[in-house]
């Protein structure tokens, strides 16, 4: 099993272009290889919680695809063109020429991250008791809106199991209609890509649907499209589309009120983000709270440093060569743990490989943690960093116990992700050896942050 990992590339005739980087080191950063022993010892000091180990301990780190971006020879560049200046820099000039390039919206507000968009929101749209629908809403926003006393609720689409099913990022278009006509819906939240369910593609079909029956119903529509880049590319594949990928991106985000991305994903940045509208009467709400929360609305947070960054890596992402590359790699992953007989989940999506891990360790219950106890594992045999997406995230509202294997972008080898399936099948020889885990204690909210988890013994 091992050795036909290793051996792929043995036979010359099998060698495809599509696995080999597309892109040569400039700068070089050791990887520390631990021992087990010494692995150990760390999980036992961070309560097993990886979110705790000190990343020099860590080996390959695939925690999260978010602000661990190798930047290209181009935005370092840029960065030094930075202006710092409080209000109007020319650094800030060129990020809103990107964002609107990007999104095709009017009117831009930067933000520090994701979440911090979340948060105004969440603030401007939301009431106590009010409803927040999604495809699947991300761990940051369903505790945000939790935070401000509305109930988000996850509607994925009947699909999102089905292996045949390109498109399981969708939203259910009936409970959409039902939830709109019965319940307090403040707005919409469209995931682009479905990060939560496998980091899967949103058809643009599902999208203007879903935009319709909530503009029937007078409601807000609000894409949240940190990696719409890389929805653009998957759905450029399955519909065979002659697009580009950036009008590909407009025709999502023509079906929205609101777009706002977390430029650490798809803006192939280490930080930042921003809000976009076209809607005048909402400009002065952001504005405002970008300005208590955030800062001046020509830098919400970013330093112009940030800003030229964002602004080159916006333009980055559009090239396909890039899209291509990254959505290779991340199949590439998943056909090898494919291969070996672990069960993922298919097709693979944009940013990451999730493992099924209730269909991988049968002898574990959700509640004994089972897909955690797959993380730490991967720790103590790899050093490998993954993540929970299951019980331990989302608890009783867990769809489903994931692992998720994100691969941070243009930072990683093939050979790194051999070695990632050779851990998996060293694993999966000794299955029984995983243990159940239960949870000393954690914060309401976010619990997988904060978590202590001992071993059941
Ligand atoms: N929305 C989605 C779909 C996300 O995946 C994330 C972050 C956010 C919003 C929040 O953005 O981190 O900039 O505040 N996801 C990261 C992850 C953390 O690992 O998937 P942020």
């Amino acid at each position: 099993m091992k050795n036909e990992i290793f051996n792929k590339f043995s036979n010359f005739k099998d060698f495809n272009l599509s696995d080999i980087e597309l892109y040569k080191y400039k700068v070089a950063e050791k990887i520390n290889f631990l021992t087990i022993e010494q692995r150990e010892e760390i999980l036992k000091k961070a309560n097993y919680n990886l979110f705790n180990i000190p990343s020099k301990y860590i080996t390959i780190d695939l925690l999260t695809d978010s602000g661990t971006n190798t930047l290209s020879d181009l935005q370092l560049s840029y960065m030094m063109l930075y202006d710092e200046s409080y209000a109007g820099s020319i650094s800030y000039e060129r990020f809103i020429d990107a964002a609107k390039n990007f999104c095709n919206k009017e009117f831009i507000f930067p933000v520090h991250q994701g979440r911090a968009a979340e948060k105004i929101l969440a603030e401007i749209l939301t009431k106590p008791g009010d409803i927040v629908i999604s495809n699947t809403h991300f761990d940051t926003g369903f505790a945000i809106y939790k935070h401000f006393k509305a109930t988000p609720i996850n509607i994925p689409t009947p699909y999102y199991k089905d292996e045949k099913y390109n498109f399981k990022g969708n939203i259910d278009l009936e409970k959409l209609e039902e939830l709109l006509k019965n319940g307090n819906v403040s707005h919409v939240v469209m995931t682009i890509t479905n990060n939560a369910l496998g980091g899967q593609p949103v058809e643009l079909n599902n999208l203007k649907q879903a935009y319709e029956i909530t503009k029937k119903y007078n409601r807000i529509f609000v894409i949240d499209g940190c990696r719409i880049a890389e929805n653009s590319i998957l759905y450029k594949r399955i519909t065979n589309s002659n697009k580009s990928i950036k009008e590909i991106i407009h025709d999502y985000t023509q079906y929205c009120d609101i777009f706002y991305m977390s430029t650490k994903k798809d803006g192939i940045a280490h930080m930042g983000g921003f809000i976009a509208t076209n809607n005048k009467e909402l400009v002065p709400k952001i504005r405002q709270l970008v300005i208590l929360y955030e800062g001046f609305p020509t830098y919400g947070g970013l330093s112009g440093k940030d800003m030229e960054v964002i602004a080159k890596g916006l333009e980055e992402v559009l090239d396909e060569d890039y899209l291509n590359y990254r959505i290779n790699q991340v199949k590439f992953l998943g056909d090898l743990l494919k291969n070996i007989g672990i069960p993922i989940i298919e097709p693979v999506g944009g940013h990451a490989v999730f493992v099924n891990a209730s269909k991988f360790i049968q002898h574990l219950k959700p509640e004994d943690y089972l897909a955690q106890s797959l993380v730490i594992e991967l720790y103590r045999l790899g050093g490998i960093r993954s993540v929970e997406v299951g019980y331990l995230m989302y608890s009783k509202d867990a769809i489903m116990n994931l692992v998720r294997l994100a691969i941070p972008r243009r930072t990683y080898t093939y050979k790194h992700l051999e070695y990632v399936a050779y851990i998996f099948s060293l694993i999966k020889d000794n299955i029984n050896n995983l243990k159940p885990y239960r949870v000393l204690e954690a914060d309401e909210l976010v619990p997988h942050f904060t978590a202590k988890l001992a071993p059941v013994s």
